[in-house]
């Protein structure tokens, strides 16, 4: 959640949710009454493709997700710019409108970025505040010192919004695979079939990207073989692209030795055409067959290799999905299988999934929720299974 009051640095809230939505997250805007002074709420709606929500009294929303839904619902709050007055109202445990109300009812941590002039800023009244925050447990990032729009010289300007993102991010990590090499699929692959056609599938990458940034954000060191996607790489991690299986398969082996975890995501091509024909096939006949041969199964190779990673699989199933996933997991002799049904909307393209995760003597249900959620508590459970494997 990107909370925003009136200080002249609300224009830098736009440019800071254009990095939040670009670094992955969703991003829900609340605005003071005075911050719709300052910058039009369309411009944030326009940015995160969600109506901004700037009223406390509001029934249309009290029926659905209402002020303590929407408290519950941020896994972080920023606020930038914090003005004064809004940091006296959080040191006092004041809730006039949604945006102190939220800040009071939300258990997420929260990270302000303060601006105002710098009398306002040196005043013992902001002084007393900026303590008794973060005594509480409140990050506080900035202010800057330099030339402020009133003129003045000194401490008050909002931090800028890449720094911003940086505390965020450095406010959100975690430690919990520090040390810990992690390598993982995403994608699809595609199996020329002439130097123009190609067989393919819907996996768009979503998953994987997100579970390595969620490794990241955990401290591990990711190394990521992707299949054709349009999705930026995430900070920190080594990309490495393919496009059949089988580079897709030497990509693993080549990263394999000294891998702690191997979480296998990419729509692996299970048959490539036998032979890629060397020019272009003519439409010259009216039926037209092409032989298939099998693909090797790589999550398999990998978890029959020695010394061996932890492994995680990813089933996509229409049906029957807990029992198909189990002898998934058996007969491919990993450690961990995360099932989804697919078909409909569900799963493929989607950027909001569900998971029944599976191992051995074990499963847990992951709800519906976005896939870069869905990749936090995944790797949180990854992590809690690799570790009660390695402490055995
Ligand atoms: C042009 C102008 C610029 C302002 N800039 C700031 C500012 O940078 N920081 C600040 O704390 N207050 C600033 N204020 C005062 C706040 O807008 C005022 O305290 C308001 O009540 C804050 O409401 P809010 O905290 O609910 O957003 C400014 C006021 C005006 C008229």
């Amino acid at each position: 959640m990107l909370g925003i009051t009136g200080g002249i640095a609300a224009y830098k809230a736009a440019e800071l949710a254009r990095l939040l939505v670009k670094g992955g997250a969703e991003v829900q805007v609340v605005m003071t009454a005075a911050a719709r002074q300052f910058i039009a709420p369309l411009t944030l709606q326009a940015i995160t493709g969600r109506p901004v929500r700037d009223t406390l009294f509001d029934p249309q929303h009290e029926a659905a997700m209402g002020h303590i839904e929407l408290a519950r619902w941020a896994e972080a709050i920023v606020v930038a710019p914090a003005t004064a007055d809004f940091m006296a109202q959080a040191a006092h445990g004041m809730a006039p409108d949604l945006l102190a109300t939220l800040c009071l009812a939300t258990e997420a941590p929260l990270l302000l970025a303060p601006a105002m002039n710098q009398a306002m800023w040196r005043n013992a009244a902001t002084r007393t505040n900026t303590e008794t925050l973060r005594a509480r447990g409140v990050s506080l990032v900035g202010p800057a010192a330099g030339e402020q729009a009133c003129g003045d010289i000194g401490p008050g300007r909002m931090i800028e919004p890449a720094e911003v993102l940086q505390a965020l991010s450095d406010m959100l990590s975690g430690d919990s695979l520090a040390g810990r090499r992690v390598l993982l699929t995403a994608g699809p692959t595609r199996e020329a079939i002439d130097p123009v056609r190609f067989l393919g599938n819907r996996s768009s990458g979503k998953m994987g990207f997100a579970l390595a940034r969620a490794l990241v954000g955990q401290g591990a060191d990711v190394t990521l073989v992707s299949g054709p996607v349009a999705l930026e790489t995430p900070d920190r991690v080594r990309r490495v692209d393919v496009e059949t299986a089988l580079q897709m398969r030497s990509a693993v082996f080549d990263a394999l030795p000294g891998a702690d975890i191997f979480i296998a995501c990419a729509a692996v091509a299970d048959f490539r055409p036998g032979q890629a024909a060397a020019s272009k096939i003519k439409k010259t006949q009216e039926v037209m067959t092409l032989t298939l041969v099998r693909n090797p199964d790589i999550l398999t190779e990998v978890a029959a290799s020695s010394p061996r990673p932890f492994c995680v699989g990813f089933a996509a199933e229409t049906d029957d999905v807990e029992a198909y996933a189990d002898a998934k997991r058996r007969s491919k002799g990993i450690d961990m299988i995360a099932a989804n049904r697919v078909g409909e909307s569900l799963a493929f393209e989607a950027d909001d999934n569900a998971l029944l995760v599976l191992w051995e003597g074990g499963r847990r249900e992951l709800a519906m929720q976005s896939k870069s959620s869905l990749a936090t508590a995944l790797v949180a459970l990854i992590t809690e299974r690799f570790d009660a494997q390695t402490a055995t």
